[in-house]
């Protein structure tokens, strides 16, 4: 099997751009919470693809509809009806709140459409409100407008200029956003539970100053929920659990549950700023991504995955407590429902190889931080199994201090 190895990495090595620095794995198939390597080692995902595969891997309900939609009718264009778009749009309504969704293809894009649709509404308004305020650790995307409202100098510094008027105010520091938001302010951007940044909840008081500084100057409030939407927090949108209403949401990651699709939900006010050749994409909103979401969906609010979020989550929240008694690397846990961060007194970085030689996959994210975002199927004995693996590999990582 070194031979499959080999013949990969140099592959890659020779052809794909070196954008990814790849963890030494070569991932071939899956079954619910667990992939297989080349060499036919298990792994528990703790990952899911960074919270794309929710209903673990090669779910046999989603990979007999996507069979199904591919040998029906996959694309035709946004320039033809078809029946899912309106039924996943109707859905995500439902969800939400917002009554209209812009289906795409990934998050970055999904947030791209935010931004637009916020500037195309001021617009409307013959009002010129350009700037946006974003978080000081936000994770929004690569494109343009995206990077533009992401914070981490490494991403923005080689491609600047990037958008103006973007300002970053501390995340959960409630007065730097009530200073920071005036009548010049177009829209806040902000994850409901920032993500590569670190697994931070916004806090309520924080929750409160957005909903106060929209109120006030008449900012829109776009909700970046592609990590931490659908189900993953133990809430269709952690937005309702902070209490916020926001004009706009991003969706991603999840929806698919590995099938590619975005989509960036629209309340009536600003989707009444927007007409015919405003936005577009070709794939958007096609068959085959409408149909594996609206599957997933079903399967997370309908059919009873998400009510194991909050069963399993909260089981899932002791485990990480009992490790940070264990561990003392283990300085902070944080997170909702299975979306959950620990805090290092250390760089993460040496528990991804630890964890992958006992079995677990998980994340370094934001330098001190593992990050777990587990398929929302895990049962509560996968836990215990996933977890005692997590247990070893920080065990041997806090010995090596
Ligand atoms: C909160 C958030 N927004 C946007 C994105 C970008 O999504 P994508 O990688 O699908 O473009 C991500 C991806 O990690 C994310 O976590």
């Amino acid at each position: 099997m070194a031979m499959v190895m080999d013949d990969v990495v140099g592959r890659e090595a020779r052809h794909v751009l070196q954008t990814y620095k790849r963890n030494p794995v070569t991932l071939v198939r899956g079954e619910g919470v667990r992939l297989y390597d080349a060499d036919g080692r298990e792994y528990y995902d703790l990952l899911s693809g960074i919270g794309v595969a929710a209903l673990g891997h090669a779910h046999p309900g989603l990979a007999r509809v996507v069979a199904d939609q591919a040998q029906t009718l996959i694309h035709t264009s946004n320039l033809f009806y078809h029946p899912l778009q309106g039924q996943l749009a109707e859905r995500l309504a439902s969800l939400s709140g917002l009554p209209r969704a812009f289906i795409c293809n990934s998050g970055t894009e999904a947030v791209e459409a935010c931004l637009k649709f916020a500037r195309r509404y001021w617009h409307t308004k013959r009002a010129p409100r350009q700037e946006f305020i974003a978080l000081d650790e936000s994770f929004h995307g690569r494109t343009f407008g995206s990077l533009s409202v992401t914070s981490d100098e490494h991403y923005r510094q080689p491609f600047e200029p990037l958008l103006p008027s973007v300002r970053f105010v501390r995340t959960n520091d409630p007065e730097a956003l009530t200073a920071a938001v005036s009548t010049s302010t177009a829209a806040i951007i902000a994850e409901s539970v920032i993500g590569e940044g670190g697994i931070k909840p916004l806090t309520p008081a924080f929750a409160a100053a957005i909903k106060a500084a929209c109120a006030r100057t008449g900012a829109l409030f776009i909700a970046d929920e592609i990590q931490s939407g659908l189900g993953r927090t133990g809430y269709p949108f952690y937005f309702q659990a902070l209490g916020l209403e926001p004009h706009l949401v991003s969706v991603g990651k999840a929806l698919g549950g590995g099938v590619p699709v975005g989509a960036a939900l629209v309340s009536q006010d600003v989707a009444d700023t927007l007409s015919f050749g405003d936005h577009g994409t070709t794939y958007g909103g096609n068959l085959l991504a409408c149909r594996a979401a609206l599957f997933v969906l079903g399967e997370i609010f309908d059919g009873g995955v998400g009510d194991n979020v909050k069963r399993v989550g909260a089981i899932f929240e002791q485990r990480l407590r009992a490790l940070k008694a264990k561990h003392t690397i283990v300085k902070e846990v944080r997170g909702a429902g299975l979306m959950w961060g620990l805090e290092l007194t250390r760089d993460a970085g040496a528990v991804v190889p630890a964890g992958l030689g006992h079995g677990v996959i998980v994340n370094r994210t934001a330098e001190t931080v593992v990050r777990l975002l587990p398929p929302l199927v895990i049962t509560e004995a996968e836990v215990d199994e996933a977890l005692g693996r997590l247990d070893a590999a920080l065990g041997a990582v806090g010995a090596g201090e």
